[in-house]
């Protein structure tokens, strides 16, 4: 991929050679078929479209010094998926299939997967669709699991420099009992106008509170949250947010750095007293926030001001990326060499 400029690559879609499909009719699981067409041809009244009967993952694949590609905690996208499957009504993908169908596409894009010294990864996209026709809100009877990569660099421009963040009580992403907690299409929907009225005041994201009674931190539209205070690690426990793999991974990784690790609601009040704060997740790895302001309440909460990262956060990355890329054993058995 000599046109490439692995190493100044957006957080969005390119073209690669093929993709990964796999039917369910009848009320089983076909076999994995392979396509090279981008296109999807499907019923005008399949439920994905009316109803929003669709989930998605997010997970990366890594090259290392040694040329060798890490795909990052397959199998728990992989749960996660079917949990999400199971929320909405949607059939779910056996664990095994998922990770043969991971292993599949990277295999077949391989020359997509960024150099390590680019600092890129391959992201990888599965998602399922609800496909047979119905016109009453009921599920569909017919699914379709897809996965496709491409090579992506950070998500938000500022990549590992910390960004500004801002809440606004006026929106919610998800219900307090709703579908907060799986990654379901419906969620980011809910999530646009928020999440663009933030970007044109010159926002990274939306920093949510707890919908219910908005005395809580909850999560930030595309990650989750976490702050340092002292030597504690601090993350939100609710049932509006969903659970990052990348936040459960840090939980670990904070713990053998000698953290204290809490995970429980955060209320508000709480932020004025942390030392570092960030957002984490797949695509955002950890993006450190230099500035939660309360747009409602005209309050700011200043984390940096240099543009510095918190060593605590820095810490954090340089762990997570070392496993991730192989330039550190992977004592917690997270990366599955694809060979
Ligand atoms: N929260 C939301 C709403 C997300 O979309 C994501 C991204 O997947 C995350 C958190 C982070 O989850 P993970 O670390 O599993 O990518
Ligand atoms: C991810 O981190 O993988 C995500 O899915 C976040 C965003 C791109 C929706």
């Amino acid at each position: 991929m000599e046109n490439l400029n692995w190493s100044a690559l957006p957080f969005g879609y390119i073209k690669t050679d093929y993709n990964v499909r796999c039917y369910y009719r009848n009320g089983q699981w076909g076999e994995l078929e392979v396509s090279s067409s981008e296109i999807l041809n499907i019923h005008m009244a399949a439920t994905c479209l009316h109803y929003g009967q669709e989930s998605f993952e997010g997970l990366k694949a890594f090259k290392g010094k040694d040329g060798k590609i890490r795909v990052f905690r397959m199998d728990e996208n992989a749960k996660r998926l079917q949990s999400s499957c199971g929320g909405i009504k949607m059939a779910e993908l056996p664990v095994d299939r998922f990770e043969e169908a991971v292993r599949k596409v990277i295999r077949l894009n391989e020359r997509f997967v960024p150099p390590y010294e680019s600092g890129s990864a391959l992201y990888i996209r599965p998602l399922v669709l609800g496909l047979g026709a119905q016109v009453g809100v009921k599920p569909a009877d017919e699914y379709l699991f897809l996965i496709f990569v491409t090579p992506v660099g950070p998500y938000f421009k500022t990549g590992f420099k910390p960004s500004k963040v801002c809440i606004m009580r006026a929106y919610d992403r998800a219900a307090p009992h709703g579908t907060g907690t799986y990654k379901v299409g419906g969620n980011y929907a809910a999530s646009l106008v928020a999440g663009e009225k933030a970007k044109e005041h010159g926002y990274a994201a939306v920093l949510y509170l707890d919908p219910k009674e908005k005395k809580y931190v909850d999560e930030c539209g595309p990650a989750n949250f976490f702050g340092i205070r002292g030597k504690t690690y601090i993350t939100p426990a609710s049932t509006s947010i969903l659970p990052s793999i990348t936040n459960k991974s840090l939980i670990q990784l904070a713990e053998t750095i000698g953290l204290t690790v809490e995970r429980r609601p955060v209320p508000y009040e709480e932020l004025a007293t942390l030392d570092e704060a960030a957002e984490c997740g797949t695509a955002a790895v950890i993006a450190p926030i230099s500035q939660i302001d309360d747009l409602d309440e005209n309050k700011s909460f200043v984390y940096s001001k240099d543009g510095q990262v918190g060593p605590i956060c820095n810490q954090l990355y340089t762990k997570l990326r070392a496993i991730q890329y192989g330039d550190e054993p992977d004592p917690f058995g997270w990366v599955t060499i694809i060979d």
